[in-house]
């Protein structure tokens, strides 16, 4: 197993408060769904655990930033469109992915996961936290 320190993902906390309770709801879920994954990866023998936690986190994912880039763009975000780029990059890297399970090829476990909570943690705490001031002054708490 790694011990890259791209690996490591806390567990939520007040931190990550992007300031919106249903979107702190869904960042607590992928963190949660994040940690399944590298508790998977961790295990050899449990490629199928791996694949439930990472067929969760593309679903959960799909939908929460389909939630965002909605109340960002019902609000006229005037950053939506590089945060929804953001977002797009961890897409097309995730479809990366499938496409290769879906092969059955097995992506590089430690990359993938590297990958995934380097990606969410700056994504959260960087991009995500840009919006919290203008949402909350179109009274979204
Ligand atoms: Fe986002």
């Amino acid at each position: 197993m790694s011990t890259n320190d791209n690996d490591k993902i806390p567990g939520w906390d007040k931190s990550y408060s992007v300031g919106i309770a249903s979107f702190d709801e869904d960042h607590k879920k992928l963190f949660a769904i994040i940690d399944a994954l590298m508790k998977a990866k961790g295990d050899t023998n449990e490629l199928g655990a791996v694949i439930r936690a990472y067929n969760d986190l593309v679903d959960y994912a799909t939908c929460h930033f389909k939630s965002e880039e909605d109340a960002l763009a019902a609000h006229g975000y005037p950053n939506l469109e590089s945060h929804r780029n953001d977002h797009n990059k961890f897409a097309h890297q995730l479809d990366s992915y499938s496409s290769m399970l879906d092969y059955g090829v097995v992506p590089p476990l430690p990359d993938m996961v590297s990958f995934i909570t380097s990606w969410f943690r700056d994504h959260v705490m960087i991009h995500d936290k840009e919006y919290t001031r203008f949402l909350n002054e179109n009274g979204l708490r």
